[in-house]
């Protein structure tokens, strides 16, 4: 079977009104290949030529030839418009306006025991005293012994203790700071230790993890009298205000005279409200001069040197300065209440 030149004419116009309707480069893929591919129409009228007279064949395969090139440029005509309509179908599909507000990337901030720790030493900083840490794995000498608290001490009930393997605990108090830095260094001394100590009580009021602040000062002459001016300053640095301190002679192994610090209520002036149990004081921590034995344990010579140490709570104080009504929330990392501060 072979053609004559109108039937390639009106192939060739077939094959322009199906490329103009092509809506997509796939389909454009398809069109062209139904015409120019090696099973096209097109091919098959050039391999039909050898059939025909020498005269007829060079005028057929002129025209042939002339068609597919046309062909070919309509296809990429057509292939650039439809492309470029792809392309702006994506941008309007994809565009931004670069100029709206961002949804902005919230920023951390610290821990309100973190604020009041940070500030507590930033005090003590500026009245000379240096920054100490101890381990909270701790042997039981250390927590214990060298404090002068003796294995039947009864104090050692009150503050029941968390035993870890090999005879250590977790320590229960920061006083194990004294400990480490006297029989390691030399007088004087002037350190400040906060950190966390352990307890096995749990309550409403009590968290078996909880941060204490220690400080301590030992030298040739100091007083009880130095003890409460530097306690004062820090109330009153603390609590943002003109406190008054009390202290209440009190016993604590490592101390001799000891005595527990109290300072008046800032919410009702000291005439009872809910906040100090209607006493119009506050507990806020233990002190007293250093016990010579707990020295001599250190390797200090006790007729030289004394001192005074002191140690308190930093989530009550945190709590106190903050009006935070119950300490689970402080360790309970809702950010609701993390970010008022
Ligand atoms: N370590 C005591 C406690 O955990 C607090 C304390 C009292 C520390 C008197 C001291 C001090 O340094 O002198 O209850």
């Amino acid at each position: 079977m072979s053609i004559d030149a109108a039937q390639l004419e009106s192939l060739t116009a077939q094959a322009q009104a199906d490329i103009a309707g092509a809506e997509s480069a796939h389909a454009l893929t398809e069109v062209r290949a139904r015409y120019l591919g090696k099973k096209g129409s097109v091919a098959q009228v050039l391999r039909t030529l050898g059939k025909l007279d020498p005269a007829d064949r060079a005028a057929l395969g002129q025209a042939a030839n002339a068609a597919k090139q046309r062909i070919e440029a309509w296809v990429e005509e057509r292939r650039a418009t439809i492309e470029q309509g792809e392309r702006g179908a994506a941008l309007e599909v994809e565009r931004l306006d670069i100029t709206l507000p961002s949804a902005g990337v919230p920023l951390g901030h610290l821990h309100p025991l973190s604020l009041v720790t940070r500030d507590m030493v930033a005090f003590f900083s500026s009245m000379g005293f240096l920054y100490e840490e101890a381990p909270e794995v701790e042997t039981e000498y250390n927590n214990f012994e060298a404090l002068n608290i003796p294995a039947d001490h009864p104090s050692r009930d009150e503050q029941d203790t968390f035993f870890v393997e090999d005879g250590n605990v977790l320590r229960t108090q920061t006083s194990n700071v004294q400990i480490r830095t006297m029989s390691q260094q030399q007088p004087p001394f002037r350190f400040i230790a906060p950190g966390r100590v352990y307890r096995r009580d749990s309550s409403p009021r009590h968290s078996p993890m909880f941060h204490q602040i220690e400080g301590f000062i030992v030298d040739e002459t100091v007083t009880f009298g130095d003890l409460k001016g530097v306690l004062l300053a820090f109330g009153r640095h603390m609590m943002r205000g003109d406190i008054e301190l009390r202290f209440r002679a009190n016993h604590f192994p490592f101390t001799e005279p000891s005595a527990e610090m109290d300072y008046a209520c800032l919410l009702c002036a000291k005439q009872g409200c809910p906040a100090c149990s209607n006493s119009g004081w506050l507990e806020w921590g233990g002190c007293g001069m250093i016990h010579p034995r707990v020295l001599e344990r250190c390797g200090i010579d006790s007729e030289v040197y004394q001192g005074f140490a002191f140690g308190m709570g930093i989530d009550r104080t945190a709590m106190l300065r903050y009006g935070v009504p119950h300490l689970r929330l402080l360790f309970e990392g809702d950010t609701r209440f993390l970010e008022q501060f």
